[in-house]
């Protein structure tokens, strides 16, 4: 049977991507058909192609359609919901949901990725979660620890809950090499979120870093 789990974190550019590449390495590892999907991907070169969706399909081991990894792609670089307006597209979760079973055709494991975080907009009524919740997926949270990570992780940790999603776990992502006190605020978020940390990401100058615990589903 083919389970999946939402990736979300505490900002952009804190290390879904590397966290959802890790787990799909991971997923590989211990013999499953893995595959990695990114709903909604900005920032898409005119000619095709998003680093979240590359890095995404090399990280996974089996060939599924693009369409389904990745439907929709918009060009600008901005957020979801005013990528998609100044492009004239209208952000359908059934879609979503319909590319999401496509792709448990292929797969025994699904690591969606989302865009920025928990309440980052669709459009003028959805956000992130509702992606997770349409699909009916737990939820992974980065958190890309650096200075004002614990009152985001613990933010969107209190936003996943409200909403009625189940908050798998969270990922200890070291987003910035040598940060004083790591071990403290990895701590300090242990003792507040409630919710198990699956993996410590260490800093990797080259090459993703190894998922070094135990995987959500
Ligand atoms: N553990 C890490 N070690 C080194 N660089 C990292 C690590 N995690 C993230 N990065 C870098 O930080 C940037 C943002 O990470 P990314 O996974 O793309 O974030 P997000 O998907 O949340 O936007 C990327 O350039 C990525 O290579
Ligand atoms: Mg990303």
């Amino acid at each position: 049977m083919t389970t999946g789990i939402f990736v979300t974190g505490t900002d952009t550019g804190v290390g879904k991507t590397v966290a959802a590449c890790a787990l799909l390495r991971a997923y590989a590892a211990r013999g499953l058909r893995s595959v990695g999907m990114k709903p909604v991907a900005t920032g898409n070169a005119d000619s095709g192609g998003n680093e979240d969706v590359t890095a995404l399909e090399a990280a996974g081991n089996v060939d599924a359609p693009a369409a389904a990894r990745n439907p929709y792609a918009l060009v600008p670089a901005i957020a979801p919901h005013l990528a998609a307006r100044r492009t004239g597209v209208q952000i359908e979760l059934a879609r979503i949901d319909a590319a999401y079973r496509e792709l448990a055709r292929f797969a025994d494991r699904i690591v969606v990725e989302g865009a920025g975080g928990v309440f980052s907009p669709l459009d003028d009524e959805h956000d992130m979660l509702d992606i997770a919740s349409t699909i009916g997926l737990p939820v992974l949270l980065v958190v890309g620890v650096r200075l004002g990570c614990l009152n985001h992780a613990l933010l969107s940790a209190l936003a996943i809950r409200a909403r009625g999603l189940m908050l798998a776990g969270w990922v200890a992502n070291a987003i910035e090499p040598g940060l004083p006190f790591f071990a403290e605020n990895i701590a300090t978020i242990e003792r507040r979120l409630a919710a198990p940390r699956l993996a410590t990401l260490p800093w990797s100058a080259s090459g993703g870093p190894r998922w070094d615990g135990a995987v959500p589903i």
